[in-house]
């Protein structure tokens, strides 16, 4: 029997859009044992047929590795569906990593992070999910990506902001704009490169100067409830930078003090049925629990 846990991230960072990501400490767990066919226990029951994204990836991966041993697989899942926090990579990333330990292969990072990538059609969820912390990534021409795991400073905290509304990424992507001005293009690159100086640093005043994206955040918004009112009470309350979390609905505020308890109050009020938790980054990404202890598994 095995067990492993697999972090939410949070994709993009503001203008590191389909190229930043971090981990985030809230998990699918994964209890699967190698069996002769194929069954999954406590699925959503949207989820529950042969599209289940931990079964295709599982497949995908076995095929790639040459083995046919089937799975019994009970799923545990804490992350957020349809929310940007990365709900799909951390099932595609499950599935590649279950298929690797089913059949006693040490999992090869690189090998996992690009399946996943392909899979998801972006690697920015998928390489912090699988490698924990928080990554830059660059996908080469030959669809295979460059991972580079970022230094975080230690002084920043992460929190979600989740409302009771689903965002699927495919309608998010689907209203960008095919092509944008030279300035906006020059512009988000300039901030993305300030945005992973500013994480590195801790430096609060970068941050909140960096973390500005014209390329998706523009359009998204108006897929989140009340997300300018939203963005309004945490910024006037606490200090930080206010993102949208992947393709959302799901935003996302880093700051050096938590926010404010009168922000959470105003914010719960609101009737979008808002969750709001403070989480750490998930440093050890997909983990295996070994003797009761959690150790990274790749
Ligand atoms: N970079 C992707 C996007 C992340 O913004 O569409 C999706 O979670």
């Amino acid at each position: 029997m095995f067990e492993i846990r697999v972090p939410a991230t949070s994709a993009n960072l503001g203008p590191g859009f389909d190229c930043l990501g971090m981990a985030l400490a809230i998990y699918n767990r994964f209890i699967f044992e190698p069996a002769d066919d194929f069954e999954m226990y406590n699925v959503d029951p949207r989820f529950d047929n042969d599209e289940n994204m931990f079964l295709r990836a599982f497949m995908t991966e076995s095929a790639i590795l040459g083995k046919t041993t089937g799975i019994h697989v009970d799923f545990a899942c804490d992350v957020p569906i349809c929310r940007g926090l990365g709900s799909s990579a951390a099932m595609y990333a499950g599935g590649i990593i279950a298929a690797n330990l089913v059949n006693g292969i040490q999992p090869d990072a690189e090998q996992c992070v690009n399946l996943a990538s392909e899979l998801e059609h972006h690697p920015d969820n998928a390489a912090p999910c699988i490698l924990g912390g928080a990554t830059a990534c660059l996908k080469r021409d030959d669809n295979t990506v460059l991972v580079h795991r970022l230094d975080i400073s230690d002084r920043f905290r992460y929190t979600i902001l989740v409302p009771d509304s689903e965002v699927p990424t495919e309608q998010a992507r689907a209203i960008l704009p095919k092509s944008y001005p030279l300035s906006i293009a020059a512009g988000n690159g300039a901030h993305a490169v300030m945005m992973v100086e500013a994480l590195r640093t801790g430096s609060l005043e970068l941050l909140r100067e960096a973390a500005v994206d014209q390329l998706h955040e523009p359009y998204r918004s108006q897929l989140i409830p009340n997300y300018s009112t939203v963005r309004k009470i945490v910024l006037d309350n606490t200090e930080g930078a206010f993102l949208i979390s992947g393709s959302g609905s799901t935003c996302f505020f880093i700051s050096h003090e938590s926010l404010a308890p009168n922000a959470v109050r105003q914010i719960m009020e609101l009737p979008d049925g808002w969750q709001i938790v403070e989480t750490n980054i998930a440093r050890g990404g997909i983990e295996i629990k070994e003797n009761g202890v959690w150790r990274k598994s790749i």
